[in-house]
């Protein structure tokens, strides 16, 4: 199967997912990036049995409203019994690296208020270590380069993210990306907290203190469920 293959597959395990578990009339947390899409798209054909979805990006509110779900404000919300979104990386213990797209704060903020983070991913996005792909950090603009000093401290090589034109790439909150690379993140809880201390730094997108409660990975064979302790 084609990687397209592997992303329809798991966005469709997650809708059915989604519809076994989660009662009708209830909001669903929705992250950002092409699998998510392959969910978004696979839900369609059910929206009506959800009152709505929390957006974890303008890309993802645009995609859903194209088909008809109703966008809420997360601060509409109480709760949320379910976030689905993909990964950059995802380890054996379900903690992952994710911003890729760079929508990395809000679906920090909108997986914060899930009950259960189901992760959906191809077999190419599971590692043993995490830090192949680069860590993206999105950062308030004025910070950029004393936390480029901080990540060569720590022995990392921060390289700005530009669009294709070579401006630099601005997320939906108006901030920029450094994307970290040459990391091996052996502790990637205790890196989460290092990097999130610093001044100027808005989200890392190690996502291991609230790492995935459950992936669905799209193998060759069919989607395997894997699912991580918690507490
Ligand atoms: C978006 O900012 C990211 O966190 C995505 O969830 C991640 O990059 C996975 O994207 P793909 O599903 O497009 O690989």
């Amino acid at each position: 199967m084609t990687q397209d293959e592997l992303k329809q597959l798991v966005g469709q395990a997650a809708a059915d997912y989604v519809n076994a578990n989660v009662p009708e009339g209830a909001v669903i947390g929705v992250g950002t990036g092409s699998t998510a899409n392959c969910f978004i798209d696979a839900l369609a054909a059910t929206k009506h049995r959800y009152r709505g979805a929390v957006s974890s990006s303008l890309a993802t509110t645009t995609r859903l409203q194209s088909h008809g779900f109703k966008v809420l404000d997360l601060n509409e919300i109480d709760s949320l019994p379910v976030y689905v979104d993909g990964a950059d990386e995802i380890d054996h213990s379900g903690a992952m690296i994710k911003g890729g797209g760079g929508a990395l704060t809000r679906e920090k903020i909108v997986a914060s208020v899930s009950d259960v983070f189901v992760c959906i991913a191809d077999t190419t996005k599971r590692v043993d270590v995490l830090g192949q792909f680069p860590l993206p950090v999105e950062v308030v603009p004025m910070a950029r380069t004393a936390i480029g000093r901080r990540v060569t401290a720590l022995g990392g090589v921060p390289v700005v993210r530009v669009t294709k034109d070579g401006a630099p790439f601005i997320t939906d909150n108006g901030n920029e990306i450094i994307d970290i690379k040459g990391l091996k993140i052996g502790d990637p809880r205790a890196l989460e907290a290092q990097i999130n201390a610093w001044p100027g730094v808005v989200t890392v997108g190690l996502f291991a203190g609230r790492g995935a409660n459950l992936c669905l990975l799209g193998t060759d064979t069919g989607v395997e469920t894997i699912q991580y302790p918690r507490d």
